[in-house]
């Protein structure tokens, strides 16, 4: 069976204060810290990279569930296995040719790989990386196009989820843009399990309620 991971991401947070909303968070109850890297191309936006995850892992053991919002991710491959990222979910829109190669590079530097598709992309295209010997772990569905936290949630990309439910019970499923207490229901029953949430959660007065109120929600 799949757990639910409660995953709020580090894009709503004070970046300048990173080491300290990381803990706020997890001493909250996040499974996950969702780091957003966007290289100002794939996206029309700019985060962060490498060094800034290197320089939190020194300050938490918490799994650093990467977000790879970039054209060339096997660049990032090297750099975000030495800095200590967890998960590396790449895009499969910029990864038609070598996902095979990118795949293996990903478990060779210890990180778990995953693959995100944007609201536009097709689910078959993801089925491929799902079946192969070298396989994704993770499949990100994103509910808004990425690049900015605070978007409203694409009810439209649940159909996604539940077909990759219904072909894979056990693969984890996340989802990514506007999910909060409002849309939390509609996703879970649908089939996700992992839950990305940057604005819904950093702009609660109660973060903790809203992170135990989406965990509920995939339980049930
Ligand atoms: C958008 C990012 C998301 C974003 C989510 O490109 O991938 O992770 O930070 O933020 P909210 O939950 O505010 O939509
Ligand atoms: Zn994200």
């Amino acid at each position: 069976g799949v757990t639910p991971k409660i995953a709020p991401s580090m894009l709503s947070s004070d970046f300048a204060n990173l080491a300290s909303e990381a803990k706020r968070m997890l001493d909250f109850g996040a499974d996950w810290l969702h780091m957003d890297i966007m290289d100002g191309h794939f996206v029309p936006n700019l985060t962060i990279g490498a060094p800034v995850i290197e320089s939190l892992r020194k300050h938490t053991k918490a799994y650093l569930d990467c977000h790879l919002m970039v054209t060339n991710p096997i660049d990032y491959v090297e750099p975000l296995g030495k800095a200590g990222a967890s998960g590396f979910t790449f895009h499969v829109e910029v990864s038609k040719e070598n996902w095979q190669e990118l795949i293996q590079k990903i478990k060779l530097k210890g990180m778990r790989p995953g693959v995100a598709l944007k609201p536009g992309t097709p689910i078959e295209e993801v089925y491929p990386l799902i079946n192969s010997e070298n396989p994704v772990e993770m499949v990100l569905v994103m509910t808004v196009e990425p690049g900015f936290g605070g978007q409203k949630f694409m009810p439209e990309m649940m159909e996604k989820v539940r077909m990759l439910r219904n072909k894979y019970p056990s693969l984890d499923i996340e989802v990514d843009g506007g999910l909060g207490p409002s849309t939390i229901d509609v996703a879970a029953s649908a089939g996700a399990n992992c839950i990305v949430a940057g604005s819904s959660v950093f702009g609660a007065p109660e973060p903790a309620a809203v992170i135990s109120l989406m965990r509920k929600s995939v339980l049930e």
